[in-house]
């Protein structure tokens, strides 16, 4: 299968590249700075040149508290974009696959997310997302949009980074402990991605539309760093775990407002055969590979 890629230096991206390794699919994997999503007679040109069987679209503005100022870009690289991609996709009657956001939801839900539940964005990143969500199942009818949430990896800056580094460098550190969500790693959604590419290239019957992928079991971003914490000392990543205070949305303020719950359901991706991902092993190995 000829699979086109874009947003291949991201988490998304070079986990994909990973997962294709050892395959006999052909690749075609694009930067922003081969493949700008947003110039249109690129995305054409390269569209027309590689002859794809498949678009699997990473590339994404993720800047979410930037995206508060910088909206036009949001906009552009979230829904311009991917709209572009999708069109071509629609053109050539192929599949496109896209990602988006549990923040499209504004948080106000008390049992987790169905892909068709009511979105309400919080912010400017969960409006573009949603945005382009609207966009690419309007210019392509084989599209599947895969929302996910709080990613992380081996790759880029992300949450688990992040706290690793932290946890060097203080004896103790306030976490966010009122949003709730799952955690999921990039490599863990890559494969999800890649089985639904096969599942089309075997010609299983599929369900085009939006679906949730993330990680299996809901917490907040401070139970995710006493489970970071947890298991980079026991890995001998960190020397001690640094005091962890649990504080309030209110006493940690960021441009971008979040949802409170943003807890999806994974149920619907059951006809793939495709699971939830197991947050806490994934972030096993993505620790393991940060010694
Ligand atoms: N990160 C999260 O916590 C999170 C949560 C929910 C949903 N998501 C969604 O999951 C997907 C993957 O996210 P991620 O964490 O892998 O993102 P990421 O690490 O921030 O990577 C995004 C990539 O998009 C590329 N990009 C930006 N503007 C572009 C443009 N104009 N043209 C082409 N490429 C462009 C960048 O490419 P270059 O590096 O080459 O410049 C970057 O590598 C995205 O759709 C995101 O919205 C992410």
């Amino acid at each position: 299968m000829r699979i086109l890629l874009t947003g291949k230096n991201g988490q998304l991206g070079r986990c994909f590249q990973d997962a294709l390794k050892g395959t006999n699919h052909e690749l075609f994997a694009y930067g922003s700075a081969e493949l700008n999503i947003v110039d249109a007679d690129l995305v054409a040109a390269v569209v027309e040149q590689v002859k794809p069987d498949i678009i699997v679209n990473a590339a994404a503005y993720t800047a979410v508290d930037k995206a508060e100022t910088d909206s036009e870009n949001a906009y552009l690289v979230n829904a311009t974009g991917p709209e572009l991609l999708a069109k071509q996709a629609g053109i050539l009657g192929i599949p496109f696959i896209h990602v988006s956001t549990d923040y499209v939801f504004d948080g106000e839900a008390v049992e987790p997310y169905l892909p068709t539940d009511q979105t309400n964005p919080k912010g400017i990143y969960g409006a573009s997302k949603l945005a382009g969500e609207r966009a690419v199942s309007a210019a392509c009818d084989k599209h599947i949009i895969l929302r996910t949430a709080w990613v992380f990896s081996e790759y880029g800056n992300n949450f688990v980074k992040t706290m690793v580094r932290l946890a060097k460098e203080r004896d103790a550190l306030s976490v966010v402990a009122d949003q709730y969500g799952c955690p999921t790693y990039a490599g863990d959604l890559a494969k999800a991605i890649l089985h639904i590419c096969e599942q089309h290239e075997q010609g299983k019957l599929i369900t085009w539309g939006t679906y949730h992928y993330c990680g299996d079991t809901p917490t907040s971003w401070h139970g995710f760093a006493r489970a970071i914490f947890a298991k980079a000392e026991l890995l001998g990543i960190i020397a001690k775990r640094p005091q962890l205070k649990a504080i309030s949305s209110d006493q940690y303020p960021t441009p971008a407002k979040r949802p409170e719950y943003s807890v999806m359901s994974t149920q619907a991706l059951a006809s793939f055969g495709i699971q939830a991902s197991s947050w806490s092993t994934s972030l096993a190995l993505v620790l393991s590979k940060l010694t």
